[in-house]
């Protein structure tokens, strides 16, 4: 059964057959940006095995590129060099930063250049990210001293950054979000005084990590690691970065493994950062079989290969928002499966969901719907009626990398021909998605 191409956006998604073998899942986004990141504001040469060479990283390398930095250029399975210019280095761009499709990016770089004294910033995105709030993060950047302007009163990129001193904060964030934590991180890095973050719930936490290794003077404490210090004045100096495989795309095959009887699959060098690790409590829930070997530590974040198997039906699940940071990424592939469960889910505590990429609440619903599924949606969440048959379909990612690949595998277990528009979406974060498909498939 072959998975076929029609043109570069349209996909035919055959039905049916077990997925069998091994697959090494490409590197991890949130630790890719911050690699390349670190790097650049760090003293000597940083060196990234691993980096995952997708549009989202790509982004992130173009603006730093764009300030001054020199990067080798992003390929798969090549060593990505980053040249730090030091904290002090970064150059005024003379051309708009185009963050493409990346939240991470946009966020991020708002931390990064909020601190540059008199040196003027442009940031924009394509159409999603255009659409995507900033206050969350310029907001806390302004208690510090910053001075970010948008669209709808700074909230909308394209956005404007104009340098100036910053000094330290103690800012409590509203919501468990990373690119928020590690927004105000960065620009603590060139505030007077030191910078408490105080998150609602304990996000993933690689910045924290990252920033430790390279030198910074970083304090995390607080009950879970919501309390974080970072106090200026040490020098970062370039490290050599190992990144593990994504478990957020691991997560397609835990699904497909788990759901679609006969299949076997091992994934091998995933990362496991008890912060990331949602999906796989989740899944062990509802009765999957999933074993967990090799684990090890690379490079301060914990490793490990994953073996999946079918092994009967699922069990139905409920999720609410305290495990939310912990699989937030995972929502669109966990709606997919709660079709085929025994039983009904529930998806509360999810209305961060509605600002990603795309609103994938409404998005998930309507696409799974449209294969006969039975989702009601509701303000934060999802309830989903278990052991449907859902039918092949014409269906649409909406531009949203993880709803592409959420349908792919929705399609797996469907019956029929299923037609998926804007299946290049996947190359956001995951570029061999559709060979790792027709590998796996017997
Ligand atoms: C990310 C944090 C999460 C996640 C996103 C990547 C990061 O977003 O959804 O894909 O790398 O910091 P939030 O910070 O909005 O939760």
């Amino acid at each position: 059964m072959s998975v076929a191409s029609i043109n570069s956006s349209i996909r035919e998604l055959s039905s049916g057959g077990a997925l069998s073998g091994k697959v090494c899942v490409p590197g991890d986004k949130s630790i890719s940006h911050r690699a390349l990141l670190f790097g650049a504001i760090a003293k000597g040469l940083t060196s990234i095995k691993g980096l995952l060479p997708a549009e989202d990283p790509i982004s992130t390398a173009s603006c730093l590129r764009a300030m001054g930095v020199k990067i080798s250029p992003i390929e798969k399975d090549q060593i990505v060099q980053v040249e730090g210019v030091g904290l002090d280095g970064l150059q005024e761009p003379d051309e708009i930063l185009d963050c493409g499709n990346s939240g991470t990016t946009m966020r991020l770089m708002l931390g990064l250049i909020a601190g540059r004294q008199d040196r003027h910033f442009v940031l924009t995105g394509d159409d999603s990210l255009r659409r995507r709030p900033m206050q969350r993060v310029g907001q806390p950047l302004k208690m510090m001293g910053a001075k970010v302007q948008g669209r709808e009163k700074g909230n909308l990129a394209p956005l404007s950054v104009l340098g100036q001193k910053l000094h330290g904060a103690v800012i409590g964030t509203p919501v468990a979000s990373a690119q928020i934590k590690s927004a105000i991180l960065l620009a603590a890095l060139t505030a007077e005084g030191t910078t408490t973050v105080i998150e609602p719930a304990h996000s993933r936490d690689h910045t924290e990590r990252m920033l430790k290794a390279f030198g910074a003077n970083i304090e995390v404490g607080g009950e879970m690691g919501r309390h974080i210090s970072l106090t200026p004045g040490s020098t970062l100096l370039g490290q050599e970065i190992n990144v593990p495989g994504d478990i957020s795309s691991a997560a397609f095959w835990l699904v497909a493994g788990a759901l679609i009887p006969g299949s076997l699959i091992t994934i091998e060098n995933v990362g496991l950062n008890p912060t990331r690790t949602g999906i796989l409590e989740i899944l062990q829930q509802m009765e999957a079989s999933i074993e967990i070997i090799n684990c090890r530590d690379v490079a301060g974040e914990p490793v490990g290969d994953l073996r999946v198997s079918y092994k009967g039906k699922l069990k139905a699940f409920v999720l609410n928002e305290e495990i939310m940071p912990r699989l937030v990424d995972e929502i669109p592939i966990l709606s997919v499966a709660a079709c085929f469960c025994v039983g009904e889910s529930r998806i509360t505590g999810a209305s961060e969901l509605r600002i990603k990429e795309t609103d994938r609440l409404a998005v998930m619903a309507r696409q799974l719907n449209a294969m006969g599924a039975k989702i009601e949606e509701h303000t934060d969440g999802l309830t989903i009626q278990g052991e449907q048959i859902l039918h092949g379909a014409n269906v649409d990612s909406e531009t949203d990398h993880r709803v592409a690949m959420s349908l792919a595998i929705a399609s797996l277990l469907a019956q029929g021909e299923t037609r998926l528009s804007r299946s290049e979406a996947a190359a956001v974060s995951y570029p061999d998605f559709w060979n790792d498909l027709e590998k796996l498939r017997i």
